[in-house]
């Protein structure tokens, strides 16, 4: 055993510096070893050969690690950050393109910079989030039906990938509540990404932008909730635009309606094409008073709408998906 150690520590140095490890196993004091066991005193020959056998091992291990590292050092490191190219010794400028913004956050700054010229501050919304946010202060009843539409991911802990930035609501209504009283209207926008368990299509995506409004005071009314929305929207288009609403229903609104414009002729509409934009409404008294303002005092109105589908309009996107695809071909277009 004591020969064993005595040579482990050379082998495994010679190993460490071989430029053919492999070789080392060829060592005239192994190959002795090895031819030693059958001369050995037979109460420890099953002893010795055991210990022998994974001494090898172990060198084997160690020449498998060198090899990879042999064939690792062929590849010349390659610094990324450098704006030349140092491969191979020469410094050569690398053609270089300038970034440019990702249409969607371009755009979702043009959205946000209406509403805010509009008297309306801007929040992101949170990218996790929780039942109550996301259902609970909206007025969903444990195990309503109403729940099943948002299609929701859920951690095994429980939280919520947020699937309407309608959990902002009841953050911004507490947090505007003492305004409010000392006579400030809330006016708040909160934008950011929301994720569905959705199949992936054309006009479907699991991951997208929406932006949410929350207008509350003594007198907000459903007529100043269509000015705001048609004002927005015609400043985003630049120009004039026919607005519709129909009846829809959502648990955190009453009434809750679906607001939609006359798809403009300058963007490929005919006349009498309707395009839903978004889902609006008269903020449910239970969700005011959820956020501990009192219902019959105050009043208030909300929206809520997809940012793709603003953009898709205006520059004529026929699929949805380009957006989270990162081809340089489509994002080229918008630089
Ligand atoms: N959160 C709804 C959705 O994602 C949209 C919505 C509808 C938001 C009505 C609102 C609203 O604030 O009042 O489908």
């Amino acid at each position: 055993m004591e020969s064993i150690d005595t040579l482990r520590q050379e082998l495994l140095d010679a190993i460490a510096v071989h430029e053919s490890p492999r070789e080392v196993l060829k060592h005239a004091r192994l190959r002795e070893l090895f031819l030693s066991i059958s001369t050995r005193d037979p109460s420890e020959r099953a002893a010795f050969g055991k210990a022998l056998n994974e001494f090898k091992n172990e060198l084997e291990t160690r020449i498998a690690d060198r090899e990879a590292e042999l064939e690792n050092s062929d590849v010349e490191s390659i610094d990324v950050t450098a704006p030349w190219d140092i491969t191979h010794g020469q410094v050569e400028l690398l053609p270089t393109e300038q970034g440019s913004r990702h249409p969607l956050m371009r755009e979702l700054e043009r959205v946000i910079d209406i509403f805010t010229r509009m008297g309306f501050e801007a929040i992101e919304s949170r990218q996790i989030d929780d039942d109550f946010h996301m259902f609970g202060s909206l007025n969903f009843p444990e195990d309503h039906p109403a729940r099943d539409g948002y299609d929701t991911f859920r951690t095994e802990e429980g939280f919520i990938p947020p699937a309407h930035t309608s959990t902002m609501q009841h953050r911004i209504l507490k947090a505007g509540k003492e305004k409010l009283e000392a006579g400030t209207p809330i006016a708040a926008v909160s934008y950011g990404r929301v994720f569905r368990n959705e199949d992936v299509d054309a006009t479907h995506e699991h991951t997208f932008y929406q932006c949410e409004g929350v207008y509350v005071s003594t007198e907000a009314t459903l007529g100043e909730m269509l000015g705001t929305l048609k004002r927005f929207f015609e400043t985003y288009y630049s120009q004039q635009l026919k607005i519709k609403t129909q009846p829809a229903y959502f648990p955190f609104v009453e009434p809750g309606l679906e607001f939609a414009i006359e798809k403009p002729a300058a963007l490929g509409g005919a006349p009498g094409e309707w395009l839903e934009m978004l889902g609006c409404g008269m903020i449910h008294p239970n969700v005011l008073s959820a956020a501990g303002i009192d219902p019959t005092k105050y009043r208030g109105f909300a929206w809520g709408g997809g940012i793709e589908r603003l953009v898709m309009l205006k520059y004529g996107i026929e699929d949805l998906r380009h957006f989270e695809s990162a081809k340089l071909s489509f994002l080229r277009k918008f630089a």
